[in-house]
This record gives structure tokens, C-alpha cells and sequence, in this order.
């Protein structure tokens, strides 16, 4: 088990603190603020124990990644191409820091770069009880570098701000970088709360979980999810397989999937999982009925496919009642469940309604209930189920790979109890 604030002195203490503060902004607003919330109790805790200053760090998207595509786009469409617009834009954490402020109910400063003699002078210049939220530690190549030399240097000059390093970005845990992983080399390392409530709820979904053990998967592709397919396999009771990658899997069974989204050169991972299903006794639900379209838009009229065999030209879309009626008596019964991944096109009104009848049953399931992943979290903040849920986990690759049993770097570099 980790450590975590709890068990280490906070009194006098200089912290820097690595949080997910990764949030979808627009226009210079943010859009959702969960992961903001979510670190706020052990950011509460740290200061109200007395820690001597409080330093935040985070990355917001990759400016650099992200200008490569916005540039090559603007090229395709014969536009100009402002670099120093495009950076000084929707990668920036100052809205996040003013936001943060407000949910605090006190003063956040924030420091326009991460590293740098200006941002050494506002850490020096620190009084008893402030709270400082630094630029985004991805502006910086180093703090993503492969050259572990490289990250260190860079991690190196992050620690020198603290005397102990805390890790509630559980979102990022994923991620082997220099404010994830490279700083615990020269700091104390502990996690926050959130850090320990993920670990907590997820966790034992890997360790003989009480049974029946329901794991419902959706999402566009199979391809995204083999590893923990491969892995929820072998431990749980039924596996539902629905959203876009559910046609891949009805194909390899030899069934009509008219136009739907295949992924043919996973046909044959798609029979390798059934098969291993099999061997392994698990029940697996795929479609029986659908809801399909002529073309993929939120325009589309939907139709009912009264059978898993959908039409020629025909798309499928959304999951159909008796399928829904097949999952529901499995979540009614599950000890365990853990849900990843819309189950139909839920961003489209008409093709939501597999995904929201999945979020409310999950809402009722008498056991314990983990939802994980971008699209099936914003799926139960659209339908207002989310504090209905036990744990609505805030890292979307991060709560996949943690599934799959990998070791989450961010999560391996901090001390044991
Ligand atoms: C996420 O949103 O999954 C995390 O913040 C990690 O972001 P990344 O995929 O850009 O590393």
C-alpha cells in the first residue's frame, strides 16, 4: 500500500505536488472541473497541517503535439499558421490556477513558466501558507524526454522548490515523466488522496474480486482495449462487449454487420478473446439487437435491428432493448462491476439511449461499481448518475492500463508503507 500525506509530516513542510489538472477548456474557460475537485482534499489537507508552502504542477494537452497537428491541418487547408498564437492559447494553466482559487476560496499565484529564474524568484519569494500553481510542465521537451538524463536534470529543478514531492495525479500515473516520476529520485515521495482512492476502488477488481465480477466494455475500437480485455478475462464472471468494436467481434463470428466499423486486422484477436472466454468458463454478451442508421451523423433516423444480423448499407449505432434487457440481469446480480467505454454513439441524441440505459443500471447495481475512461465518464456526468456510482475514476488510459496489471510508474516511485 502507498504512503500517502497522511503518513509523513507536513508541518513546515515545502511541497510540490504533481495534480491532473489536464481539463478540457474552451476559450480560456474550463469546461469540467472533476479532476480539479478531485485533488482539492488532499490539497485542503496540506495546508491545513501546516505545510510551509504548497506548489502545483500539471500538464494541460501537448503543446508540442498538439501544434504538429494544428499546423499540419492549417497546411491541408491552405491557412497561415501562428505559432506564438497557437502556444499562447488552450495549453496555458493560468485559467486553471484562477479556477482553482475559486473552488479554494483563497489565493493561487502562478508562475508563467515551470523552471527559470522567474519562477525561482515567486518559489523564494513564497510566504508561510501560499499556494503557487506552475505553468505547464509540458511546454518544457524535457519533462516528456525518453533520455531519462534529460528528465532528471529537468525533474531535479522542479524538486529543488520542495522538501517533499506528492503525487495525486492518478490521470498521468501512466506516464514514465520528469513531474510523474523523474522527481521522486531527489524528494520524499508520498501519494495524495485521490492517488489512494483510485488504487483503493481499483485494486481489488484485479485481485480475486468478489464474484459475479460484471465488466462491461464499449468503445469505437478493439484495438484500444485488448490488453485489458485479455486481462478482465481472466477474472471475470461476464464480459459485455458492446460500442463500435462489438461489430468487430460479430464479424469474426461469422454475423452481418452491413456497414458498421470493423477493424479487419483484428478479426483475429477478436477470436482469439472469444475463445479465451471460453476456456476460461466467462459468460460474453454481445448485441443481439441493434439500433442502426444509413449514414454515421446525428442526424440520422434510427431504426431497430430485431436480430444480431444487421442489413447491407446499414451502420450500427446503439445497442438494442433486448440486449440492454441481457446486460441488466447480469448488473442486477454483480458483486463487482466495472464499466469502460459508451456502448452506441452516445455523443448523438438519438443513438444514446444503450449508453444511458448501461449508466443507469450501473447506478442501480447493488455491488460494487467502477467507471473508467473519458467517454463512459462524461457518459454519467450527461445523465447525472455520477454520485450514484462508487468510484468514477479519474484517469481514462491511466484507469485502463492500471486494469490490464500494469505497474503505473507515476504509482511505482512512491514509498510503501
Ligand atoms: C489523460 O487525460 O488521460 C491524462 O491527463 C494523460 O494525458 P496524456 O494522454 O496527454 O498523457
Amino acid at each position: 500500500m502507498i504512503k500517502t500525506v497522511r503518513d509523513v509530516e507536513l508541518k513546515g513542510k515545502r511541497v510540490l505536488m504533481r495534480v491532473d489538472f489536464n481539463v478540457p477548456m474552451k476559450d480560456g474557460v474550463v469546461q469540467d472541473d472533476t479532476r480539479i475537485t478531485a485533488a482539492l482534499p488532499t490539497i485542503r489537507y496540506i495546508l491545513e497541517q501546516g505545510a510551509r508552502y504548497l506548489i502545483l504542477m500539471s500538464h494541460l494537452g501537448d503543446p508540442k503535439k498538439d501544434m504538429e497537428k494544428a499546423k499540419e491541418k492549417a497546411a491541408k487547408e491552405g491557412k497561415p499558421f501562428d505559432e506564438e498564437k497557437y502556444l499562447s492559447g488552450k495549453h496555458r494553466l493560468a485559467p486553471v490556477a484562477k479556477h482553482l482559487s475559486q473552488l479554494l476560496g483563497r489565493p493561487v499565484k502562478f508562475a508563467p513558466s515551470c523552471i527559470g529564474p522567474e519562477a525561482e524568484t515567486m518559489v523564494k519569494g513564497l510566504k508561510d501558507g501560499e499556494v503557487l500553481m506552475l505553468e505547464n510542465t509540458r511546454f518544457h521537451p524535457e519533462e516528456t524526454s525518453k533520455d531519462e538524463k534529460v528528465r532528471s536534470e529537468f525533474a531535479k529543478r522542479l524538486a529543488s522548490y520542495a522538501d517533499l514531492y506528492v503525487n495525486d495525479a492518478f490521470g498521468t500515473a501512466h506516464r514514465a515523466h520528469a513531474s510523474t516520476v523523474d522527481v521522486a529520485k531527489f524528494l520524499p515521495a508520498v501519494g495524495g488522496f485521490l492517488m489512494e482512492k483510485e488504487v483503493r476502488y481499483l485494486e481489488p477488481l484485479l485481485k480475486n474480486p468478489d464474484k459475479p465480477f460484471v465488466a462491461i466494455i464499449g468503445g469505437a475500437k478493439v484495438s484500444s482495449k485488448i490488453g485489458v480485455l485479455e486481462s478482465l478475462v481472466n477474472r471475470c464472471t461476464t464480459l459485455v462487449i458492446g460500442g463500435g468494436m462489438a461489430y468487430t467481434f460479430l464479424k469474426s463470428m461469422g454475423k452481418k454487420v452491413g456497414s458498421s466499423l470493423v477493424e479487419e486486422d483484428h478479426l483475429g484477436t477478436a477470436e482469439k478473446l472469444l475463445s479465451l472466454a471460453k476456456e476460461k468458463k466467462v459468460e460474453v454478451i454481445l448485441p443481439v439487437d441493434h439500433v442502426v442508421a444509413s449514414e454515421f451523423s446525428d442526424k440520422a433516423k434510427p431504426e431497430y435491428v430485431d436480430g444480431v444480423d444487421i442489413p447491407d448499407g446499414k451502420i450500427g449505432m446503439d445497442i438494442g432493448k433486448k440486449t440492454l434487457d441481457l446486460i441488466r440481469t447480469r448488473v442486477k446480480a454483480a458483486k463487482n462491476l466495472v464499466w469502460n467505454g459508451p456502448l452506441g454513439v452516445f455523443e448523438f441524441d438519438a443513438f444514446a439511449e444503450g449508453t444511458r440505459q448501461v449508466a443507469i443500471m450501473v447506478a442501480e447495481c447493488p455491488g460494487t461499481t467502477v467507471v473508467g475512461g473519458g467517454d463512459s465518464v462524461a457518459a454519467v456526468n450527461k445523465f447525472n448518475l455520477a454520485d450514484k456510482i462508487d468510484h468514477v475514476s479519474t484517469g481514462g488510459g491511466a484507469s485502463l492500463e492500471f486494469l490490464e496489471g500494469k505497474t503505473l510508474p507515476g504509482i511505482a516511485v512512491l514509498q510503501q508503507k
